[in-house]
């Protein structure tokens, strides 16, 4: 963050994992992620360069959790440019920052990287090239581009790879996008020179654990349209992201990030519990490493107020609690082991992140009872699961589905051989609580899968259940359409703006739930609110009601709506449309509705109460008199 302040950046800190009133993904993936308004061209308050430290959940990479390199949660350290300075800067800074002794000092023969390699949508990226040359001469080490009719692998130090190695966004179908370059470490052709598919065509980007990327420098350039074009940008930016944990164990000089002090403490409270060494075998490794990495994660995702359940972010918690009870039960640790380990968690980071510290009861009591909760049924499940197996094993000796209607898991696929069906996969995942890719890694033991298409298909039909009733709840929070509380309703539009207009634009709802009686409205804000300042909401919310402002809605893209400061992004996602509902002048809100037609239908406001919801969460009780 220093290096950057140098050089003129304003250091902000990180968000929540929770995107705050942008629910198009379900946690933060990036440190770009709560940036995007100013990517789009909104003006940031600092200025046109940010750096940050941001925390990250992707849990894409479940499956390879247990190497050396992939978490579900991790540190970005990013650096953004909005419309300023571009590439030559950029990687060039990158380029002095990681190999300057007074910075990083990591050998920069040990660097190699990715460039954009050209196609017909957009040119081969030359600027970066050439910058590149320009770090690698100064530098004075050697440097050849990479050129597969060469077969000049080893000897490259620049390589122009297609779009899906090196392009980044737009976030949905259409928006901000462009070329990256990105920056790895070589860990020498020993490293799994032997086990490499890719053989002598392994190169950055390959997965194999030689190349480690630490930092992705995102060119934003192009605008895509919704005709499929790239039309250049008149705001060009720059969007970085750099691997906390990568960096660290490159630092370090280990090969994995689990030797770094951010997750070694983690990992010898497992193996004082269990009795057990990581170095014993491969599979204790795996698990201790597939404990450590998903109870860091799940104390951050606690701490910033996700709770398990059976839907969305609370889902995805629950399966990476469950996933990490059933590896310490491989590992036979003792019941309730998770809660030590949750504690180590938050003794590492408490000094970076003292939200862990003020959340640590709340966190400890959630972990236990999913804890409790699962272990009534692992047991059972597990029971289950042999019975299905060996079912199949004695009846139908191997392949009962034909070969075109093998289960899709990629590559790793083909290992298998036998497979449940999928309603079986599902029983267990309905009655036991099996995440999905518990029962994937429980059934690899018997060299099995299980049908994916048959599972999915129940899936969806179990989902789109849950998904009716969730809908009947939400109606932006409405229990039910009366003309109270659709007044109501209106009214918690005023007081969203009236809120923040006198308290800041910090403010943003983070729930509503609306009766005919009364309205009850959720906010973010750090302290109780003064006498003074709930009269003044009170009066500016009147004031609109005086006003007799009328209340109309328009249709239009997210995006749109974004664009022109509407409030409330709730389920809708990157290139969907969405109504957005203006009072006045006064408010836009992205809203589903209903409303009244004219403010001076309201009556009078006033708010009855105001206390703490949760942390940083502020709650309003009000009444329409
Ligand atoms: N947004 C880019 C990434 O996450 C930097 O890799």
């Amino acid at each position: 963050m220093e290096f950057f302040e140098n050089r003129g950046h304003k250091i902000v800190p990180s968000s929540s994992l929770v995107p705050e009133n942008d629910s198009s993904v379900l946690f933060v993936t990036a440190g770009m992620h709560p940036l995007v308004p100013y990517l789009m061209g909104e003006n940031h308050p600092l200025g046109k360069r940010i750096a940050n430290i941001q925390k990250c959940v992707r849990t894409g990479d479940i499956d390879d959790v247990g190497d050396s390199t992939h978490n579900t949660f991790f540190e970005m350290l990013g650096n953004w440019s909005f419309g300023d300075y571009f590439k030559n800067e950029s990687i060039q800074w990158s380029w002095e920052f990681l190999t300057d002794k007074k910075w990083l000092g990591i050998n920069p023969e040990k660097i190699k990287v990715t460039v954009f390699k050209g196609d017909n949508d957009a040119p081969r990226d030359d600027e970066s090239i050439e910058v590149w040359k320009k770090c690698f001469q100064k530098s004075g080490i050697s440097f050849e581009i990479y050129d597969k009719e060469k077969n000049n692998n080893e000897n490259a130090r620049i390589f122009p790879l297609p779009k899906e190695d090196n392009w980044w966004g737009p976030a949905g179908e259409t928006g901000p996008c462009g070329p990256d370059t990105e920056i790895f470490i070589d860990l020498g052709r020993s490293i799994n020179f032997e086990k490499c598919p890719k053989g002598d065509d392994c190169k950055p980007g390959c997965n194999c654990g030689r190349y480690v990327e630490i930092w992705n420098n995102v060119f934003m350039e192009y605008n895509k349209t919704s005709d499929r074009k790239y039309v250049p940008l008149k705001q060009k930016n720059v969007d970085t992201g750099m691997g906390m944990e990568r960096t660290l164990a490159t630092l370090n000089g280990f090969n994995n990030v689990y030797e770094t002090d951010l997750l070694a403490p983690i990992i010898a409270e497992v193996e004082k519990l269990s009795g057990k060494k990581c170095s014993e075998s491969k599979n204790i490794k795996k698990s201790m490493r597939i404990i450590a990495d998903h109870i860091r994660t799940s104390v951050f995702m606690i701490s910033d107020g996700v709770v398990p359940s059976n839907l969305d972010r609370g889902y995805i918690l629950r399966r990476l609690l469950r996933r990490a009870i059933r590896h310490g039960n491989l590992l036979k640790m003792p019941n309730g082991f998770l809660l030590p380990l949750a504690e180590t968690v938050v003794d590492i980071y408490k000094e970076f992140y003292p939200e862990l510290l003020e959340n640590k009861d709340r966190i400890l009591e959630e972990i236990k009872k999913e804890e409790e909760k699962f272990e009534r049924t692992l047991e059972k499940g597990l029971k289950e699961l042999e019975k299905m197996v060996k079912i199949k094993e004695e009846k139908e000796n191997k392949f009962p589905y034909a070969e075109k209607t093998r289960p899709d898991f990629g590559s790793k696929s083909d290992d298998y051989i036998n497979y449940i069906s999928g309603k079986d996969a599902f029983n267990l995942y309905q009655t036991y609580g099996f995440p999905p890719e518990l029962i994937r890694e429980e059934l690899a033991k018997y060299a099995m899968s299980y049908h994916k298409g048959e599972f999915d298909t129940e899936l969806k039909k179990h989902q789109q259940i849950s998904r009716t009733a969730a809908a009947g709840k939400f109606k932006g929070g409405l229990a039910d359409a009366s003309e109270e509380t659709k007044k109501l309703h209106t009214a918690a539009h005023l007081l969203l703006e009236s809120l923040r207009r006198i308290l800041g634009d910090h403010i943003y709802q983070k729930g509503s739930n609306i009766t005919a009686d009364r309205l009850r409205f959720d906010f973010s804000h750090p302290e109780k609110l003064t006498d003074e300042e709930k009269q003044k909401v009170e009066d500016l919310v009147n004031e609109q009601i005086q006003k007799n402002l009328p209340v109309n809605f328009e249709e239009m893209k997210l995006e749109d709506a974004k664009k022109i400061g509407a409030m409330g992004v709730f389920d809708a996602k990157y290139g969907e449309q969405v109504k957005v509902y203006s009072i006045g002048n006064f408010s836009k809100e992205i809203c589903a509705g209903p409303h009244i037609n004219h403010t001076g239908e309201l009556g009078i406001f006033k708010i009855q109460k105001e206390k703490s919801s949760s942390a940083g969460v502020r709650r309003i009780k009000a009444v329409l008199e």
